[in-house]
C-alpha cells in the first residue's frame, strides 16, 4: 500500500511562533524587542505628563533662589505669596533702565537669549556663554517707603563642568552685594559644588563691585586686588577652576556689557 501524503494544514506563522521553544532565540529576540517598546512608551508618557510638574518645580525653584539671596525666604510662608513683593521689570542692559517694550509677565529670558533681535554674539566672552540677550529680566524689592532697597540680578558662565545658573543681590546704593546664589550648575560635590555652601556665600555679604573711582574691583580667587579685601572673595581650595569661572561670570555681569550702566543709575540715584 503506497503512503498516504501528509495533508493536513501548514501551521500560520503565529502558531510556529508560538510552537517555538522559550529560550529560542526569535523569542528571546522578540521578548527584549517587546519590552524596548513598553519601556520606552510608559518612560515617554512619564515624561509628557510630568513636564507641567516640571517646570512648575524648576519655577518654584527660581523664585525660592531669589528669595533667599535678597534674605527674605521663609520656609513657612507660601513662595508665590512671598515673591509678590518683588517688581519684576525687563531691563535694557545698554541703557541700564527698565524697558516697557515687553511685558515682564510674559518675558522669556531663554527665547530673548536665543533671538537675534533682542541678543548679540559676544566676541569677547569671558563668562563663556556665546550670546547674550541685552534684555534681562530683574527683581526689585522695596522697602516700606517705595524705596528700593535691593536688586536681584541674574547672573551665568562656565565654570569647570557646567554652565552655573544663579543670581546676586545688590543693595540700593548699586555697589554693596548682600549675596550670591546658584540655582543650577552640574561641579563636582565636594568640589566646584562648594559654591553652594552656606559659610563660602557668607563671604559675599557686604564685598563691594565698585570702587571710589567707579571702575569694577570685585574679584574672586586666591589673591587680592590692590584696592583691598572689601572687594575681593576668596576662591574655594581644590576648586581653583570652577572659582575661576565664577569671577569671570561676575566679573562679566557686573561689567560694562552687563549691569554696570544699571548699576551706575542706581549709584546716581536715577532710578
Ligand atoms: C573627578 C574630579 C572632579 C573635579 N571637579 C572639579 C570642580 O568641579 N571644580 C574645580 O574647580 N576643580 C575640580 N577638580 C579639580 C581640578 O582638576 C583642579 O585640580 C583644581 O581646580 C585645582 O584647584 P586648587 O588649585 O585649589 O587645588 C576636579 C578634579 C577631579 C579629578
Amino acid at each position: 500500500m503506497s503512503e498516504q501524503p501528509d495533508i493536513s494544514p501548514r501551521p500560520g506563522l503565529i502558531r510556529r511562533f508560538l510552537n517555538l521553544p522559550t529560550d529560542s532565540v526569535p523569542k528571546t529576540v522578540a521578548v527584549a524587542v517587546t519590552l524596548c517598546l513598553v519601556a520606552s512608551m510608559v518612560v515617554s508618557a512619564a515624561a509628557v505628563t510630568l513636564r507641567p510638574v516640571q517646570e512648575a518645580n524648576a519655577l518654584r525653584n527660581k523664585l525660592v533662589n531669589i528669595l533667599q539671596v535678597a534674605g527674605v525666604y521663609d520656609p513657612e510662608v507660601d513662595v508665590l505669596e512671598a515673591f509678590e513683593a518683588f517688581e519684576t521689570h525687563v531691563l535694557d542692559l545698554d541703557t541700564g533702565t527698565f524697558t516697557d517694550r515687553f511685558d515682564p509677565a510674559t518675558f522669556d529670558d531663554a527665547a530673548a537669549a536665543e533671538n537675534p533681535e533682542t541678543s548679540v554674539v559676544l566676541t569677547d566672552d569671558p563668562a563663556g556663554i556665546g550670546r547674550q540677550a541685552r534684555f534681562v529680566s530683574v527683581y526689585v524689592l522695596r522697602d516700606v517707603a517705595g524705596e528700593i532697597d535691593k536688586v536681584v540680578l541674574p547672573i551665568h558662565g562656565y565654570g569647570l563642568w557646567s554652565t552655573l545658573y544663579g543670581f546676586i543681590a545688590v543693595e540700593e546704593n548699586g555697589n554693596d552685594i548682600y549675596g550670591l546664589q546658584f540655582y543650577d550648575h552640574a561641579e563636582t560635590p565636594g568640589l566646584g559644588a562648594e559654591v553652594d555652601n552656606p559659610r563660602w556665600r557668607a563671604l559675599w555679604n557686604g564685598q563691594r563691585l565698585f570702587g571710589d573711582d567707579g571702575s569694577l574691583q570685585i574679584t574672586v580667587g586666591r589673591t587680592a586686588p590692590a584696592a583691598g579685601a572689601d572687594y575681593h572673595i576668596d576662591g574655594l581650595s581644590g576648586a581653583t577652576l570652577t572659582t575661576t569661572g565664577v569671577n569671570n561670570l561676575v566679573r562679566f555681569w557686573m561689567g560694562e556689557t552687563g549691569y554696570a550702566p544699571f548699576l551706575e543709575n542706581l549709584r546716581s540715584g536715577e532710578m
